[in-house]
């Protein structure tokens, strides 16, 4: 049996064991969606896999298209085996996995559909026993998430009744700072904060995870964490993917909606804020929003010398050749939509006065890597004279993906009679220290959303803090239109612009 009462309190719940959830029902609106099938279905089969779901759960797959629970439960097994982590299928398993889905066909407009629904999951409560506690997942475009709150709202569906009632958002949350607080006002006008639970699925990547870890379950990287040893930090988000059939949302979004507004601002916040008292939902994110409140704005009028951006044209990748963005489907000839972005920003605050973060994201790079530099000072004074001269200063690395890992650049001194200095590299790699592969991000928040905890959630001032710092460069962008975008070949590491702009400092853009 779950240990519902361990699932409720709040003193076993700062432990994080690894503990199963209450019995419940997760109803996922836009069940035909891509994400149901990539990542959703996938990480709740894990899940399950790995006994942390309670035995008393049902998955509703709710969506326009008519179609019987079985014929979704089809789908979702062949999508199970496409995109899960394990490669190694139970039968019993996947059979009794199978068993716990269902489907429920209607648009979201469609009041008749939530009473429908509302019917549905009281049958699942009595024959699954998920004891009245319902998580609602918004996995549809997201111009339908006022409509389906509003719907759910009216229904009386939003409260927590016999049980717990959650809702997952996903991103993007608002489009600039107006709709961000828009579609704010819109969820809390019908759920309470404490319910809400805006996902973004970098917090729930293992790496990222271990930010905090790194930086607080050891003495000896805190002292050194501020303005007095680090020169700078860079930021990169690098994709070799495309737009992949994707350019319509792609043409409403770019890179600074798509992952600068939310991912990377998020890995900035972690990097950079002070030491919580706790590690724990409230805490956590207190000190995450002061650093987000304290990035210095960009104003539209400065956007040019703080912002980079550009957009890949043809080129080649792995030996093929490639489209460039303009040539995507569902891209307009004369598209000013960013694919590639490098930004400097300041901190205003004690820690970080006058120390410039660096961020970097684009599509169609040479790899995919995410990665995390500090770049410190240099030595003070340099004894070794001409063999120390150029020497790159000391790096640390959080490698957050493929690569994962944490590596430390270091000079030493070259094995001979001569003084001769040379940087290398100290180490740490998860695959060969660990052995044991990472749950999938969206297995680890919807876990933790079942739990009741939202450490790894975006609080909704979180949300409005990174709206505020985006949206004026948007508007200095929406100023500038008139200009077609500087262009990089698919396949390089962006413009020469981007060179040019971290270099009258002295410094370059690390190779990742
Ligand atoms: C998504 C973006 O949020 O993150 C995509 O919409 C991007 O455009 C993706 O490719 C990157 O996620 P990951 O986990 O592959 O780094």
């Amino acid at each position: 049996m779950p240990d519902f009462a361990a699932a409720e309190n709040p003193l076993r719940e700062g432990l994080r064991l690894e503990r199963i959830p209450a019995p419940n029902t997760m109803i996922i609106f836009g069940a035909s969606g891509d994400l149901t099938k990539r990542k959703l279905l996938p990480a709740l089969f894990n899940l399950a896999c790995d006994n942390l779901l309670p035995q008393e759960f049902a998955v509703v797959g709710f969506a326009r298209r008519t179609k019987s629970h079985a014929d979704f439960r089809e789908e979702m097994m062949q999508a199970i085996k496409q995109f899960s982590r394990r490669r190694q299928f139970d039968a019993n398993l996947l059979q009794n996995f199978s068993e716990r889905i269902f489907y429920h066909s209607s648009t979201f407009e469609d009041e008749g559909g939530y009473a429908g629904l509302q019917r549905l999951l009281e049958e699942l409560e009595t024959s699954h026993q998920t004891a009245g506690n319902r998580l609602f997942y918004l996995a549809t475009p997201p111009e339908y998430y006022p409509e389906i709150v509003q719907r759910l709202g009216q229904a009386g569906m939003a409260r927590n009744g016999r049980g717990w009632t959650r809702v997952i958002i996903e991103k993007p949350f608002g489009r600039d700072l107006d709709t961000a607080r828009e579609l704010n006002r819109q969820v809390l006008s019908v759920f309470e904060e404490s319910q809400v639970f805006r996902i973004d699925h970098y917090l729930g990547k293992e790496t990222v995870q271990n930010i905090l870890v790194f930086r607080l379950a050891n003495g000896i990287f805190e002292p050194i964490w501020n303005r007095h040893y680090v020169d700078h930090v860079q930021i990169t988000v690098a994709e070799d993917l495309g737009v992949e059939g994707r350019g319509g949302y792609y043409e409403t979004a770019g890179v600074m909606r798509d992952m600068i507004q939310n991912h990377m601002l998020q890995l900035l916040a972690l990097v950079a804020m002070e030491p919580p008292i706790a590690f724990a939902a409230q805490e956590v994110r207190n000190e995450k929003v002061k650093v987000l409140q304290a990035i210095r704005p960009i104003l539209p009028e400065e956007v040019e010398k703080f912002v980079v951006r550009a957009q890949y044209s043809f080129g080649s990748f792995g030996g093929q050749q490639v489209p460039g963005y303009l040539q995507e489907p569902g891209v307009v000839p004369d598209s000013r939509t960013e694919t590639y972005v490098a930004l400097k920003l300041y901190l205003d605050n004690w820690r970080w006065a006058g120390v410039p973060f660096f961020l970097r994201s684009g599509k169609r790079l040479p790899k995919r890597a995410t990665e995390i530099a500090i770049h410190f000072k240099s030595a003070p004074h340099l004894l070794f004279g001409a063999h120390t001269a150029g020497l790159e200063a000391n790096v640390l690395a959080l490698r957050i993906q493929p690569d994962e890992g944490i590596t430390l650049r270091f000079a030493a001194k070259l094995p001979g009679a001569a003084i001769q200095v040379r940087t290398v590299n100290m180490d740490f790699r998860y695959g060969t220290s660990f052995g044991k592969p990472s749950p999938e991000a969206y297995e680890r928040l919807i876990w933790d959303c079942m739990l009741g905890d939202s450490t790894l959630f975006t609080r909704r001032d979180e949300v409005e803090a990174s709206w505020q710092f985006v949206t004026p460069i948007l508007a200095g962008w929406q100023q500038r239109n008139d200009q077609p975008l500087p262009q990089y070949p698919a396949g390089t590491w962006g413009p020469p612009e981007a060179e040019a702009f971290i270099a009258p400092e002295g410094r370059r853009w690390r190779r990742v």
